[in-house]
C-alpha cells in the first residue's frame, strides 16, 4: 500500500533521513535524483542507518561500519549477516510515496 512520506522538498542529496511511514520507521535516500527506501535500522544492531555514511549507492552503519547496497538492501561486508528490507518509492505531484507491505492479519 502506497503511503505518503511527505514533500520531496524535505529531502536532500547526500543526507539520508529516517521518517515514519504508515507506522514503520523507514530510511529514505535521495541519490542522483532517485529516491530509495530501506528499513531504518541496521540488521546487526539498533543503529539508525540514516546516521551512517553515504557513499554512492552504499550506506555504512554508524555503529560497526557494516555496509549495505541501498537499492537491493544487500549486506556487503562483515559484521553483517542479514540484508535489510527495501521498499518501492514513487513521486507524484512533488509528494514522495513509499510502498509499505500490509501486515498479515
Ligand atoms: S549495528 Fe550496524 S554494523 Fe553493527
Amino acid at each position: 500500500m502506497w503511503q505518503s512520506a511527505g514533500s520531496v522538498e524535505d529531502y536532500s542529496e547526500d543526507e539520508p533521513s529516517t521518517v515514519s511511514v504508515g507506522g514503520k520507521q523507514i530510511a529514505v535516500y535521495l541519490i542522483e535524483g532517485a529516491f530509495y527506501a530501506t528499513a531504518a535500522l541496521c540488521s546487526h544492531g539498533r543503529a539508525l542507518l540514516s546516521d551512517g555514511y553515504l557513499e554512492g549507492e552504499e550506506i555504512e552503519c554508524p555503529l560497526h561500519q557494516g555496509r549495505f547496497h541501498i537499492p537491493t538492501g544487500r549486506a556487503l561486508c562483515k559484521p553483517l549477516t542479514e540484508d535489510i528490507a527495501t521498499f518501492d518509492t514513487k513521486v507524484e505531484e512533488s509528494i514522495l510515496y513509499v510502498k509499505i507491505p500490509e501486515d498479515p492479519a
